[in-house]
């Protein structure tokens, strides 16, 4: 039988996995000591393939304790690991920037495909990449969407929305989840002068017809895969509000909203702000959990 291996910081969608895939569940115990250092236990027994879940939001101290865990388990006899990190860190450095800048998604990419057969995570940070592969080089490397999940919790909340895209790079997966129920949808540009300067700008002609949209009085929901400063966000939704929407909500795979960036925006007046469970938040209102079930079967990576 599967295996899956959780941490105390990812508990309750680690055990979800486990139930969804009807696979055994045990916890990597973690004691932290009092230099910083952290132990690591692991269960007594392990099977021949076990599935480690843990998502890697504050990943510097989670990297090292979940290389202790996969080279320890790999010294006790077992022979497949799959990581399941629903966020997956360090992707977002692809290139240098400016001289002397380190590339950390190649290295982190590397360190990984050292110590896991395979990876499957949720909605990376690939910009200048087509595959998961290029930056962890091993075969089973698998990039999933939460789109899929995005699109039925949203249909259950709206029945003819306008979905706003931030940036150009939001548009696979605001047509991802426009398009099946035929939701007009814009996408903005956006220019980055600093990780906490944004400039947002929209033209709302609709994808579909090529026209002019007024958003208002509608629903307006802006979708996007990260929320971490809320900047984008806030710019977005600056232009919007100039339209006089009904109502403007936003849906993000992962939550970080770092600072206040929460209070600003419901402050601004936005109505709903929801987050899926690849990194846990108060926002968090639909789950990532059965999608990534789903690839485990079809990889054929869970019994
Ligand atoms: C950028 O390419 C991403 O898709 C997000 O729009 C961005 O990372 C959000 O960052 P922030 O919340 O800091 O503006």
């Amino acid at each position: 039988m599967t295996l899956i291996l959780g941490f105390d910081d990812y508990l309750s969608p680690a055990q979800q996995l486990a139930k969804s895939l009807s696979a055994a569940f045990k916890q990597v115990e973690l004691h932290k000591f009092p230099d910083g250092e952290t132990k690591v236990t692991l269960p007594t027994i392990l099977p021949k393939h076990i599935i480690i879940c843990r998502t890697l939001n504050n990943p510097n101290a989670k990297i090292t304790e979940l290389i202790i865990t996969a080279a320890a388990a790999k010294n006790r006899g077992v022979k497949h690991i799959t990581l399941v990190a629903p966020y997956l860190c360090y992707m977002r450095q692809d290139i240098a920037f400016n001289p002397g800048e380190a590339v950390s998604q190649k290295i982190i990419g590397n360190l990984l495909a050292a110590y896991f057969d395979s990876v499957i995570t949720i909605d990376p940070h690939l910009h200048r990449i087509n595959k998961l592969s290029e930056a962890i080089p091993i075969t089973q490397a698998c990039a999933l969407h939460a789109t899929g999940a995005m699109s039925e919790f949203l249909q259950q909340h709206f029945s003819q929305p306008v979905l706003i895209g931030p940036d150009e790079e939001s548009e696979q997966w605001v047509k991802a989840i426009a398009q099946p129920h035929q939701w007009p949808y814009v996408i903005a540009k956006k220019a980055r002068f600093g990780d906490k300067n944004v400039a947002v700008t929209l033209n709302t002609h609709d994808k579909h017809n090529i026209k002019a949209l007024s958003l208002s009085d509608r629903d307006v929901i802006i979708v996007d895969d990260i929320a971490s400063t809320g900047k984008t966000l806030e710019q977005a939704v600056k232009q919007i509000q100039q339209q006089a929407p009904m109502s403007i909500s936003i849906i993000v795979t992962h939550a970080f909203f770092v600072d206040n960036a929460l209070t600003r925006l419901k402050d601004m007046g936005v109505t709903n702000i929801w987050s899926s469970d690849s990194v846990l938040h108060s926002t968090n209102a639909f789950s990532i959990i059965d999608t990534l079930a789903r690839q485990l079967k079809k990889m054929n990576i869970a019994d």
